[in-house]
């Protein structure tokens, strides 16, 4: 996977690298040498500003909500839950476009669920540049009704993103349309090998009497199923006067 970040440092080694040589050569350089010099360093430094650019319409893009834009691996404690934090942050440096494979994290509230789907989105729009949509399913479902009354196809742009993150699956009102909709995409992303992350309070059996066996089988085929048990890490991180 090409690697924005790397590409940017070795850029920028470059850019000062020319920069001190033109310092040191001043006089000595002929008129031609100069000009030279001049032009390589205006082109990377062109280079490196569109690379900077890309990374942050990427980040910008993914829709990651204030809270969680600073959620990153390092800043996940490990050993509460190492299992999860290995599968997520293998997929985030290994990831490659159109394998299909994703992750589904199945667990109760408070454990880290989110901030791993966010550090993964973090880590691919950021350092990889590549595009990422995470949404939570409810703004998800708004998004596409709103949709409704415009020429957007936000169905079809959830199919086409490199890699979405459905988060909170299941705390959407139960209605056909929205099992419908969730179908449509996953079967989309499916045929296309496009890697999907969901995160949910709901237990596999749940997920499959509630959206149907032809989503279910689709989901767990593509995803690797990660429960998260343990303390609620909001609860632990709460203030409570007179306890
Ligand atoms: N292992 C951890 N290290 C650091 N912070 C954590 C950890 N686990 C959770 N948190 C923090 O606790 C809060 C709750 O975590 P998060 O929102 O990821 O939980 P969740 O599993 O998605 O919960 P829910 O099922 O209710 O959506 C967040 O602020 C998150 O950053
Ligand atoms: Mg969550």
């Amino acid at each position: 996977m090409e690697h924005i970040r790397e590409i940017m440092q070795s850029l920028k080694a470059e850019l000062e690298q020319t920069r001190s040589i033109m310092e040191q050569g001043g006089e000595t350089f002929s008129r031609r040498e100069w000009g030279e010099a001049k032009e390589r360093a205006m082109l990377l430094e062109q280079q490196l500003n569109a690379f900077e650019e890309r990374s942050r319409k990427m980040v910008d893009n993914s829709n990651v909500g204030r809270r969680f834009k600073g959620r990153t691996f390092s800043n996940f404690d490990r050993a509460k839950q190492p299992k999860a934090y290995d599968i997520c942050k293998k997929f985030a440096d290994g990831f490659q476009e159109n394998t299909g494979k994703g992750i589904i994290l199945v667990g109760d509230p408070g454990t880290g669920k989110t901030h791993l789907a966010a550090a993964i989105t973090n880590y691919i729009t950021s350092e990889l540049g590549v595009a990422v949509k995470f949404g939570n399913f409810v703004d998800i479902l708004n998004d596409i009704k709103r949709s409704f009354h415009s020429d957007e196809d936000v169905v079809r742009e959830l199919k086409k993103m490199p890699l979405l993150v459905i988060d909170d699956l299941g705390k959407e009102r139960r209605s056909e349309w929205s099992e419908m909709i969730l179908y449509d995409v996953i079967n989309g992303r499916y045929e296309d090998y496009m890697p999907t992350i969901i995160t949910t309070n709901l237990s596999p059996r749940q997920i499959e009497e509630r959206f149907g066996e032809a989503t279910f089988s689709r989901i767990f085929e593509m995803c690797v199923g990660v429960i998260v048990q343990g303390a609620d890490v909001r609860k632990e991180n709460s203030s409570w006067y007179g306890k």
